[in-house]
């Protein structure tokens, strides 16, 4: 069987009845936003998010799930689907999940009135129905993951990030929400038990190798379904880079500085510095960080009781940094 179903089996029936109501979620009276809903829709991602909310929530709760887990799985990808939309226009990308993005279709104006609405239509679920906890844990996360992208763009004007930054920097834009999965998938069924704060954790952990592994791909010519090689190019600088700077001599950091300030659009000197961070044991680098990140999740799950869906959450991190998009 496939990985992917591998992992899924045990919430395949939890993700069918998702995928209906998420689509209902996204639902609005004005025809271009049903279009553009419609065409999100369609083009759906990995759902990694709210697989994450559904096996934590059976595997703390013997095996069920309420309306809460299934309001709080939607919220979540509501949510994620809206910053990607903002981060397309962000980073001037044009493609993801292998299709145009929005911004790339309908223009930045579009894209970002798009955004704030899947935004505000993920908060009002929960408010509608009084998910008060849950929508605690979701609003801490909109607010880091702006500040996460608000700090990776000052650090890209200045070019002085150091490791410790660029963690701050993923912990804040991508980790905080998949760590917002797992402690919201524990709330919605065991709202007062101190599984809600481990997994914060271990979410947590799963999203800082999940961020090192989408930094790698950026170095790398596989079609993952979006750009690669467009980091540079936004004067991002992550970790294959930082570790490069930091062992290089001083004459070669004054020139891979001088490219990502100067020479970021010039493709060829692109791919110049992107051979240098390898030849210089960039990604190497870049892999044991993330594999550490990856053991320390491991760690925290087999604290608990063996489980169908213990197995899978392992598959699932194991998967974070093994899969090919
Ligand atoms: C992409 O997330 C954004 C990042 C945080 C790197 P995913 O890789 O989960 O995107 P989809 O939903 O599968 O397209
Ligand atoms: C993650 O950063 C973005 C979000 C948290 C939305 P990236 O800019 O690297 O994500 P991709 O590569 O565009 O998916
Ligand atoms: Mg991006
Ligand atoms: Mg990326």
């Amino acid at each position: 069987m496939k990985i992917v179903s591998q992992i899924k089996e045990p919430v395949n029936h939890e993700m069918e009845l998702f995928e209906e109501k998420f689509r209902d979620a996204m639902s609005s009276k004005v025809a271009l936003l049903n279009r553009i809903t419609y065409y999100i829709v369609n083009r759906k991602g990995k759902q990694m998010r709210p697989m994450f909310v559904f096996l934590t929530a059976k595997m703390l709760n013997n095996g069920k799930v309420n309306e809460r887990t299934y309001r709080g799985a939607s919220v979540i990808e509501l949510i994620h689907t809206a910053t990607l939309v903002h981060d397309d226009v962000v980073d001037e990308s044009n493609k993801r999940r292998g299709f145009f993005s929005i911004n790339a279709l309908w223009k930045n104006k579009i894209a970002v009135l798009v955004g704030d609405y899947l935004l505000s239509k993920g908060l009002l679920l929960s408010i509608d129905n009084e998910d008060f906890d849950l929508l605690k844990i979701i609003s801490v996360a909109v607010r880091e993951m702006s500040e996460g992208e608000l700090l990776q763009i000052e650090k890209a004007r200045r070019l002085d990030i150091t490791e410790e930054v660029y963690y701050n920097i993923i912990r804040q834009k991508t980790a905080t929400l998949i760590a917002a999965c797992c402690s919201l998938g524990a709330c919605s069924v065991q709202p007062k038990s101190p599984d809600v704060e481990t997994f914060r954790k271990f979410g947590e952990l799963c999203g800082m190798a999940f961020q090192i592994k989408d930094d790698l791909f950026d170095y790398g010519e596989d079609k993952i379904g979006k750009p690669t090689g467009i980091d540079i190019k936004e004067q991002k600088m992550t970790l294959p880079l930082i570790h490069t700077l930091n062992i290089c001599s001083k004459k070669d950091k004054k020139w891979l500085i001088n490219s990502v300030k100067n020479h970021n659009k010039d493709k060829k000197r692109v791919k110049e510095v992107i051979a240098f961070v390898k030849d210089n044991g960039g990604l190497d680098y870049a892999v044991q960080k993330m594999l550490q990140f990856k053991e320390e999740a491991l760690k925290l799950l087999s604290t608990y009781p063996e489980s169908e869906y213990r197995n899978s959450l392992e598959l699932m991190v194991n998967y974070v940094v093994d899969r090919k998009k």
